[in-house]
C-alpha cells in the first residue's frame, strides 16, 4: 500500500500556463548587429569573458544540468518512460530539458540544457499555455541577445536591442516550462504557473528564485548588483554546504503542547504550493519526544510515514482506472494532494506519552519517493536520500 502510494510521484514536470502578463508585441530589434564570428551563442562558456559572474552562477544551477547525462533523476524517469512508452517519448522531454536542440539531444546545444540562449535569444514567448518548452519559445537566432534593459549601442559582440518584456516581468519566460503540464489523460500533473497566478502573491518568479546579489553581472557591467542565475530551490539541499535558506523561507512553524496533545502549526508563504513542480517531491515532518535526560522516547513514525502517520507527508498521489496508485503520467485522477497551499496554515496533531519533556520537529525534503528509487536506478545515490531543511523546537 505504502509503496504504491509513493509510486505516485513519478512524473514529468511543468509547462506553459495562463499568462501572468502578455508579452508586448515584438519590437523591431535594435540595429541588429549579428553575432560576431567566433561567438557561439549555444556555448555558455563563451559568455564568460564579459558576463563571468552570471556564467559561474548558472553553471551551478539545475538549468545547466537539465540534460539527462547531467541529472540522474531526470535520466531515471526518462529511461523508465522510454522503456514503457517507446523511445519517442524522449522527444517530449527535450522540449524543456534540452530546448535549444530538441531533435538531437547529443548536440552541444542540447547538452548545454536550459542555456543562456534559451532565455536570451528570443523574439517572442507564447504564454497562452497552448504549447510548452521550445515550442512556446520563438528563437531569434540572428545573434540578438536581450534581457531586462533597453540597450541601443552596439557595444556587444552580439546584437542587443529593446528590453524583452517576457524577461523584464520576471515570470513569462519561466511559464514556457514551469507553467502547467497535463498527462495523456488530461490530468494536471504539474501546476506551478497557475498556483502562482492564484496565490495572490505579488512577487514574480525571479523575485524569489533570482535574488539580487552584490557585485556586477560581469566585467562589462557597471552595476553594483545583479540577479543571481543560480535558480535555487530543492536541489540546493544537495549542494556542499547545503543551501537551506530559500527552503526555510517558505515556512513558519510552532510546536505547542497542552496535556498529552502536541500541535505543530505550519504556515506556508511561498508563491506556489509547497512542494510544487515535479510531482515526485515530498516533504516529511519527523517529530521526536525527548525525556528529561535528552533521550528520544517517542517519534511519530519509524520508517514509513505514509502508513504510520500520513498527515506528516506533503505530496500528491495519482490513481489508475481501478483506483490503484500509479505514476502521474498514467493517472486518470489525482487522489491525494496534501501539499501546503500558498498562504495556508495547517495544524498537525499527535498524542505524546507521559515522560516526554521536550519535542522537536524536523522537516525533510525528498526529490523522489522511496518506491521510485529502484525503478529510477538511484539506489545508493545521494539524490535518493531525504534532506533536513528546518528544525522547530518546542
Ligand atoms: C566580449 C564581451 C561579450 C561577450 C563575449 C558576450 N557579451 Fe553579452 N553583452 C556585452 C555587452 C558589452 C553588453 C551591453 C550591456 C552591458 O553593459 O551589460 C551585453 C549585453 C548582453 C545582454 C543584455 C543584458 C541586459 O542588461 O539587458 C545579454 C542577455 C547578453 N549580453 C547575453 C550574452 C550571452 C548569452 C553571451 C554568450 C553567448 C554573451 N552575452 C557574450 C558583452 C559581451
Ligand atoms: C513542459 C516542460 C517539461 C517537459 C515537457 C518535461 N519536463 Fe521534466 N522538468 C521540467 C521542469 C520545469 C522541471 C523542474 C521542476 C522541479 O524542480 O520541481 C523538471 C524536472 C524533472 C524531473 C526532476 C529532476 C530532478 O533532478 O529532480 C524529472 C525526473 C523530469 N523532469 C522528467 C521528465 C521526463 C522523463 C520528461 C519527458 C517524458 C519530462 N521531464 C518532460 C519541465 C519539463
Ligand atoms: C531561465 C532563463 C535564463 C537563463 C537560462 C539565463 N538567464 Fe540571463 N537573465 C534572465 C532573467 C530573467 C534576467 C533579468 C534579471 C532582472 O530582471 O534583473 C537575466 C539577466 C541577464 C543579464 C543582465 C544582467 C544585468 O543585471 O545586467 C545578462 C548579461 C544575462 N542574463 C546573461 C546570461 C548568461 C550569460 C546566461 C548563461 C550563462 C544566462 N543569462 C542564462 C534569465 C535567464
Ligand atoms: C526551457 C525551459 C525552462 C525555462 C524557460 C525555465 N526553466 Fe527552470 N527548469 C527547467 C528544467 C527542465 C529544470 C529541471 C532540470 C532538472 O532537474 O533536470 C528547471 C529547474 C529550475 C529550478 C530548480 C528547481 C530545483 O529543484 O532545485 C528553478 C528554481 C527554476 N527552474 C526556476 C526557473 C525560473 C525562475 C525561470 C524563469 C526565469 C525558469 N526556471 C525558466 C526548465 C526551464
Ligand atoms: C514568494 C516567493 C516565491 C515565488 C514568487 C515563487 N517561488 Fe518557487 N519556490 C519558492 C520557495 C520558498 C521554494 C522552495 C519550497 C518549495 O518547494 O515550494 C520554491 C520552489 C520552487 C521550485 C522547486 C519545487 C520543488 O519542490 O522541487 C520550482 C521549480 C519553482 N519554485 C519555480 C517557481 C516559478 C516558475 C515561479 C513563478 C511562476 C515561482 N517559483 C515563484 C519561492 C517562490
Amino acid at each position: 500500500m505504502t509503496r504504491l502510494l509513493a509510486v505516485v510521484a513519478l512524473l514529468t514536470a511543468c509547462t506553459g500556463a495562463p499568462p501572468a502578463t502578455s508579452p508586448a508585441p515584438e519590437q523591431p530589434a535594435a540595429p541588429a548587429t549579428t553575432a560576431v564570428a567566433g561567438l557561439d551563442l549555444d556555448d555558455p562558456s563563451a559568455c564568460a569573458t564579459c558576463h563571468d559572474a552570471i556564467v559561474t552562477e548558472w553553471s551551478g544551477s539545475m538549468h545547466a544540468r537539465a540534460h539527462h547525462e547531467q541529472d540522474p533523476v531526470f535520466a531515471g524517469l526518462r529511461s523508465l518512460r522510454m522503456k514503457k512508452e517507446g523511445e519517442a517519448v524522449a522527444q517530449t522531454c527535450a522540449q524543456c530539458h534540452t530546448p535549444r536542440d530538441p531533435a538531437n539531444t547529443d548536440s552541444a546545444a542540447a547538452r548545454a540544457g536550459v542555456s543562456c540562449a534559451t532565455c536570451h535569444a528570443l523574439s517572442a514567448v507564447d504564454t497562452s499555455g497552448a504549447q510548452v518548452g521550445a515550442a512556446a519559445l520563438t528563437f531569434s537566432d540572428d545573434g540578438v541577445l536581450r534581457a531586462q534593459h533597453d540597450i541601443h549601442s552596439a557595444v556587444a559582440p552580439h546584437g542587443v536591442g529593446k528590453a524583452a518584456p517576457w524577461i523584464a516581468d520576471g515570470t513569462s519566460v519561466c511559464l514556457a516550462c514551469h507553467g502547467q503540464l497535463k498527462n495523456g489523460q488530461d490530468v494536471v500533473t504539474c501546476n506551478t504557473g497557475p498556483e502562482h497566478a492564484a496565490s495572490g502573491v505579488e512577487q514574480s518568479c525571479t523575485d524569489c528564485h533570482m535574488p539580487v546579489v552584490d557585485g556586477p553581472a560581469g566585467n562589462v557591467s557597471t552595476a553594483t548588483k545583479h540577479r543571481s542565475h543560480g535558480m535555487l530551490a530543492g536541489h540546493g539541499l544537495w549542494a556542499d554546504p547545503p543551501q537551506v535558506e530559500l527552503m526555510k523561507s517558505n515556512l513558519e512553524g510552532r510546536l505547542s503542547r497542552s496535556g498529552d496533545r502536541l500541535d505543530l502549526t505550519l504556515t506556508a508563504t511561498s508563491g506556489h504550493h509547497f512542494p510544487s513542480a515535479f510531482p515526485g517531491r515530498m516533504v516529511l515532518v519527523k517529530v521526536v519526544g525527548l525525556d528529561a535526560s535528552g533521550e528520544v522516547v517517542w517519534h511519530n513514525f519509524t520508517d514509513d510515514p505514509m502508513t504510520q502517520d500520513p498527515q506528516a507527508v506533503f505530496n500528491t498521489v495519482y490513481v489508475d482506472a481501478d483506483g490503484k496508485p500509479t505514476l502521474p503520467p498514467y493517472g486518470v485522477s489525482k487522489k491525494r494532494d496534501t501539499r501546503l497551499a500558498p498562504g495556508e496554515t495547517r495544524t498537525l496533531t499527535w498524542t505524546v506519552p507521559a515522560g516526554v519533556e521536550k519535542t522537536k520537529a524536523t522537516l525533510l525534503y525528498r526529490l523522489v519517493p522511496p518506491p521510485a528509487v529502484a525503478p529510477f536506478g538511484l539506489e545508493g545515490a545521494p539524490e535518493a536520500t531525504a534532506k533536513p531543511f528546518l528544525t522547530i523546537e518546542e
